[in-house]
């Protein structure tokens, strides 16, 4: 059971009002359709009274929603980060076995309830003597959902699937993968006494959430339809597909608009040219739409994964001219512009000549090494600090300013930290909308607070 949250009252509160206003009902509309007593919905969505899973459900029955809709959700990063000491990741571990030997240990590093990170510490158990993807002793797991960035430590082997495709990557200290859903993929040591293990750090991103449950609703057939074509030449013709059949036009009607010839659109919709520039900017005026929803995604991944060894990897100091940072680029993919692996060299030894790092993605941490780090963060007008020792790992909310100090670290060795930023659901898309709300529309998006319109009628 959770303890009294009077927060998450006031999100349920602001929900209840939210959803009453989409349905335009007022207070006496909302109470007889939910079979309130007179003056009941003003106590609910003032919260004063709480809304109970009683009345969720009645809602869910009477009005076309979900349960979902109406719940908030839990907050458990209020101060805008949370942290996870090395001991709390010892308590959780778990060996895990496979085929009857024990293949993997697991430990737990910080989560949060707003972020669809399931990041987790492993040890490989098992040695291998080749770097043969077909050893039979390496045992395969089915895929997962999640999208999995991977930090390598020690002398690890990765193994990864794609269709017939396999492989094994001998990876060493500082090197990274970042892999698609649902492929196959293992992972060994090369050694029986070093240290081997990584830092697996599963997203679901976009994948988690309302579009899991809108195509669960809608089905497989439909999910299937559903499907864009991943790679760039097939996925620019098939999204101009999709918005000639959503706008119901003729290619003789979209040839009309654009002032292209009806063979030059037909090559496009059907692959067999790609458009250019100028082809762009016609069809998306002829279309009513940007260019950018044209735009097919870019990839990297070969195989279903996209590898970054630490000896190749971009490195650079920040800010460029008194540098408190040392950021080396980790693996990653185009086609989520919104993930960034970044691992920490933390250089300044002061708050004074360190630097505050601030983004609009959730960012995880994993303190790297055997050297401790101090975090500072602002939230709620206040200054916050934590003391992180290696194995520590932390959760640090969108928009909250963090900053890294080496403390109490040898003066010769930097402190290192791992970073993976993702993006929640506050995509473009959604920030772009935030920006085109009329004046105060959002503070009331994500607090609702009245009846959309004034019952004395001005
Ligand atoms: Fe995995």
């Amino acid at each position: 059971m959770f303890h009294p949250d009077p927060d998450f009252d006031r999100r349920a509160a602001a929900l209840l009002r939210a959803a009453a206003n989409d349905l335009k009902r007022d207070d006496t509309a909302a109470e007889r359709d939910l079979g309130l007593a007179p003056g009941t919905f003003a106590e609910l969505t003032c919260g004063e009274r709480p809304v109970s899973w009683d009345l969720l459900s009645r809602a869910a029955r009477v009005w076309p929603l979900s349960e979902r809709d109406l719940l908030p959700l839990r907050d458990d990063a209020p101060r805008g980060v949370r942290v996870m000491r090395a001991e709390e990741s010892f308590a959780s571990s778990r060996t895990l076995s496979r085929g009857g030997v024990d293949y993997y240990e697991y430990r737990d590093t910080a989560m949060s309830r707003i972020a669809s990170y399931r990041p987790e510490w492993i040890r490989m158990l098992q040695p291998v003597g080749d770097n043969d993807p077909l050893n039979p002793e390496v045992r395969w797991n089915r895929g997962h959902l999640l999208y999995q960035f991977t930090y390598f430590v020690g002398p690890v082997n990765y193994y990864h699937r794609w269709g017939d495709h396999v492989a094994c990557v001998p990876m060493s200290t500082g090197d990274s993968v970042w892999g698609l859903p649902f492929a196959p993929h293992s992972f060994t040591t090369r050694s029986a006494d070093e240290p081997a293990y990584i830092l697996a750090l599963t997203y679901g991103g976009e994948l988690v959430g309302d579009a899991q449950r809108e195509l669960a609703v809608l089905g497989a057939d439909a999910a299937r339809k559903s499907v864009l074509p991943f790679t760039e030449d097939a996925a620019a013709p098939a999204l101009l597909r999709a918005f000639v059949l959503a706008r119901a036009l003729t290619l003789e009607e979209l040839a009309d608009r654009s002032g292209l010839t009806v063979a030059h659109v037909t090559a496009l919709t059907d692959g067999e040219r790609q458009p250019t520039e100028g082809d762009l900017g016609r069809l998306a005026e002829a279309l009513g739409i940007s260019i950018r929803d044209l735009l097919a995604p870019r990839t990297t991944t070969d195989g279903g994964v996209a590898v970054r060894h630490a000896a190749s990897a971009r490195r650079w100091h920040y800010p460029a001219d008194s540098p408190a940072y040392r950021f080396t680029e980790l693996a990653g993919d185009p086609s989520h512009p919104h993930t960034s692996a970044l691992e920490v060299e933390v250089l300044a030894d002061s708050v004074a000549s360190a630097s505050w790092l601030t983004t609009y993605q959730h960012t995880y941490l994993y303190v790297l090494g055997d050297q401790p780090v101090r975090l500072l963060w602002e939230a709620g007008g206040e200054r916050h600090i934590a003391d992180l020792r290696p194995g520590d790992s932390a959760y640090v909310a969108p928009q909250v300013p963090a900053l890294f100090v080496s403390e109490g670290s040898e003066p010769t060795e930097a402190a290192r930290i791992l970073l993976l930023r993702i993006a929640g659901t506050v995509r473009p898309e959604v920030r772009h909308a935030l920006g085109a709300m009329a004046e105060d529309g959002l503070q009331r998006y994500i607090n609702e607070d009245r009846l959309w319109y004034a019952t004395e009628g001005h």
